[in-house]
């Protein structure tokens, strides 16, 4: 999951229904989401929240009575563009002392009354499972107080809120259907900002997926940290809870998901190599709807750091899998995560990641240098020993050989047909349209009358290592 801006609010919708509702109706709310998708899917939850409390959200900050950023605490500079944006924030509170400012997500799981009591700069703090209590919360800073919540769950899964779709174009959402991690990767801060994993009850799953569809989405992508860890009616040491009901895995999951209807593709993300099984390889090869991409981080190619790290595999086993999709999904897209200059990473190590690499072929990679983060177990285990120059050149290589891979991977497309999914108008002209292909390759190509939902053939004529290009296949 990719850590970036990824969504800023739009118009919700408000009902009124009892007094708080007439304390805040017509009130507006701006919503601001920084980390990965599984915030952008929160953002959607914590609007639904508050449109039940009569509160409309607002694509401009200017606008807003309150403002809400969900924040992510994976590398250091994540959390300090939040701090330079919530320090902008606190300005305009000077001209405007009724609004209300807060921090959702992990930054406020991490940094709790810190936010409030030492850096100064928010009126609330929600971690990301108090998202009920907002309403709560919010009152109580408009009555005078500073408000927090940062108590971790280990059922809440919002799994009965409809959320407020924020995305642009109305094709493509993301579907929450676990939350929290329970793998203690050294490097890493979730375990710590979102608790321990729990699953969502894959009725409401499909549920969702089938009311997406009714209302002519075309495609959900099915949120987790760790997907392939999936599972309902079952304990984590394999017990059954209920003999009378199934045990659904992520495979029969992903199951369920395809049969809503052939027409709505189904991707998900993010896969574990440690977890990764042929059940799952085989059901996508048995719907075309399955989307033909995974997303299976691998860190780095030495099974020493892979150790130190704490992530469960070989570089060996990480093969394995790999192999796997190929020879079960021959085609599929393999995208990757990589993190350079982890504790003690010698420059043999570094050559081992640029050798898997290649041997993987990966089309497509999100790349990091190292960042360490408080009350990890490499915190407290290991001396953070690479200098950030080299760090930074060693994620410089990593950067160039993918750039390489990427161009190789679009390359190959030229003169195949794929099918593309129409999600909007190009940006950079108006006489073309933009959707991706089942690999997950953003393709463009001329608009002719085709509209956002539509899926249609292209022959592939041009390509970059980002995008390819092409012309729809007249049948
Ligand atoms: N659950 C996913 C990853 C979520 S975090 C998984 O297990 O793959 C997304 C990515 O951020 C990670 O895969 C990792 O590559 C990167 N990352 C996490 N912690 C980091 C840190 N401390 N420094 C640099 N990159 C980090
Ligand atoms: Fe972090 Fe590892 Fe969990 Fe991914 S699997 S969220 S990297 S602890
Ligand atoms: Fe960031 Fe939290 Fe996601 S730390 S990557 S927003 S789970």
């Amino acid at each position: 999951m990719e850590e970036k801006i990824i969504e800023e609010s739009k118009q919700g919708t408000a009902t009124m229904l009892d007094n708080a509702v007439e304390n805040s109706a017509g009130k507006k709310l701006y919503l601001e989401s920084y980390g990965c998708q599984m915030n952008f899917s929160d953002s959607e939850i914590v609007a639904s929240i508050l449109s039940e409390e009569g509160y409309t959200t607002t694509r401009n900050s200017e606008d807003a009575d309150v403002i809400l950023m969900n924040t992510c605490s994976i590398r250091e500079n994540a959390e300090q563009r939040v701090r330079n944006k919530l320090s902008q924030y606190n300005k305009r509170k000077k001209q405007n002392p009724s609004l209300v400012i807060g921090v959702l997500g992990c930054m406020a799981e991490r940094l709790k009354k810190d936010l409030l009591e030492q850096e100064k700069l928010v009126d609330l703090v929600a971690g990301p499972d108090a998202y009920r209590d907002l309403p709560n919360l919010i009152d109580d800073v408009v009555g005078g107080q500073k408000a927090v919540n940062v108590l971790l769950s280990r059922e809440e899964t919002y799994a009965d809120i409809a959320p407020v779709r924020l995305g642009e174009g109305g094709v493509t959402a993301f579907i929450s259907i676990m939350r929290g991690c329970d793998n203690m990767c050294s490097f890493c801060v979730v375990p710590f900002t979102r608790g321990r994993e729990r699953s969502r009850d894959p009725e409401s799953i499909v549920a969702e997926a089938q009311e997406l569809f009714d209302k002519g989405y075309r495609e959900v992508t099915l949120l987790g940290q760790n997907v392939d860890s999936y599972k309902w009616n079952i304990t984590k040491k394999g017990e059954v809870i209920d003999e009378s009901k199934p045990v659904v895995t992520f495979a029969g999951l992903l199951e369920k998901v395809a049969l809503v209807n052939s027409d709505l593709r189904v991707r998900f993300s993010t896969s574990h190599p440690k977890d990764m099984t042929d059940d799952v390889l085989h059901t996508m090869a048995k719907y075309e709807n399955l989307c033909k991409y995974i997303h299976l981080p691998v860190q780095s190619g030495s099974t020493d750091v892979l150790k130190r790290m704490n992530r469960g595999y070989t570089r060996e086993w990480y093969m394995n899998r790999i192999n796997a999709i190929k020879t079960i999904l021959p085609g599929t897209f393999i995208s990757t995560d990589i993190i350079t200059g982890f504790c003690g990473e010698t420059d043999e190590d570094h050559k081992e990641t640029l050798s898997l690499m290649e041997e993987v072929g990966y089309e497509f990679a999100y790349m990091f240098f190292y960042s360490e983060r408080p009350k990890t177990l490499a915190e407290r285990k290991f001396e953070d020993d690479i200098p950030e120059e080299t760090k930074k050149q060693r994620l410089y290589e990593v950067q160039e050989l993918q750039s390489k891979l990427s161009y190789a991977a679009n390359e190959k497309l030229v003169g195949q047909v794929c099918k593309v999914l129409v999600e909007g108008t190009s940006k950079r002209s108006e006489d073309y349209v933009y959707g991706r292909n089942s690999q997950n390759v953003t393709t463009i190509f001329p608009k002719n009358n085709y509209k956002p939902g539509d899926y249609v053939n292209v022959k592939i004529t041009d390509f970059t290592s980002a995008t390819i290009k092409g012309v729809p296949v007249v049948e």
